[in-house]
């Protein structure tokens, strides 16, 4: 399904949301941006209209149930049907051992992380299953399957969504709905480009012994571009992928294999 589909893109404003949400343009889908931030947003929907596409911002927030609920119904409403969901939106959480984390930062890691990509998809499944048809990609992580020493919130979450993956995979396979997760590794940008900041400074080494460090765990020595991940969403929205339900694939330039 490539033309006139649409999709909704939870964390669609900055990141690999933006990317995943230009990729999917390309592919002519119409997007609809789940985000609470409105200048990204703004910024997205440009990207996704210089691809001839339509793009529409709606403010939303994953931490919220309400929120997905309200957004969800709109976004049906306005766009007439809706064919794919990719659960993009996350938060890093709490970095700090374990008997250290407050809970409310676990709560609302948990929140973002896996009761907002639930809630999208509780609330979408009924229409997918009247259109009988639907794509939904979570975008979890290798953190999770690996363990991230001081990150128990935010690994616990992303194994969570692999989790909600595969039960909901075998629930609406009939339906033609197929659920994936996409686990990224260390994806180059200005987020990670702040954590070998802090790191170097912490560890007194500088940025680049930080970033060949982290780069040489992959046995292409290098890190993931966002682009990377996008590409692979998109697949899985495609018709190729048609026989692909219930998996969690890794796109980190091979850290993980498993
Ligand atoms: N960047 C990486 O190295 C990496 C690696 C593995 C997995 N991931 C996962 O990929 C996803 C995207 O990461 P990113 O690096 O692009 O993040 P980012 O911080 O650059 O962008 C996240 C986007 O989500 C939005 N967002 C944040 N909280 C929200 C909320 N409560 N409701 C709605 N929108 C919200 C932000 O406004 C932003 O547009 C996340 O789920 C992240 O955990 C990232």
């Amino acid at each position: 399904m490539t033309h006139d589909s649409t999709a909704i893109v939870t964390g669609g404003g900055r990141g690999i949301g933006q990317a995943i949400s230009v990729e999917l343009a390309a592919h002519g889908f119409d997007v609809v941006l789940a985000d609470i931030d409105e200048a990204a947003m703004e910024e997205t929907v440009d990207l996704i209209e210089a691809e001839g596409q339509t793009g529409r911002p709606l403010h939303t927030d994953l931490g919220d149930i309400e929120s997905v609920e309200s957004s969800i119904e709109e976004a049906i409403d306005v766009a007439g049907s809706i064919e794919v969901l990719v659960n993009n939106a996350g938060i890093a959480g709490p970095t700090a051992p374990c008997e250290d984390v407050d809970t409310d930062e676990w709560e609302q890691t948990m929140a973002v992380n896996l009761t907002g990509p639930f809630a999208m998809c509780r609330a979408l499944l009924p229409h997918m299953k009247d259109v009988g048809y639907g794509r939904i990609v979570n975008i979890a992580s290798v953190t999770g399957k690996r363990p991230l020493v001081n990150r128990t919130p935010y690994a616990t979450s992303k194994l969570g969504l692999i989790g909600l993956t595969r039960t909901l995979a075998a629930e609406v396979g009939s339906h033609d709905i197929n659920v994936n997760a996409v686990c990224p590794g260390s994806v180059d940008g200005p987020r990670i480009r702040r954590v070998f900041e802090k790191q170097a400074e912490a560890s007194e080494q500088t940025y680049e012994q930080v970033r060949s460090e982290v780069e040489a765990e992959s046995p292409r020595g290098e890190l993931v571009q966002r682009e990377d991940v996008a590409d692979l969403v998109a697949f899985l929205c495609s018709e190729q992928a048609t026989r692909i339900t219930g998996q969690d694939i890794n796109v980190s330039a091979g850290k993980v294999m498993y």
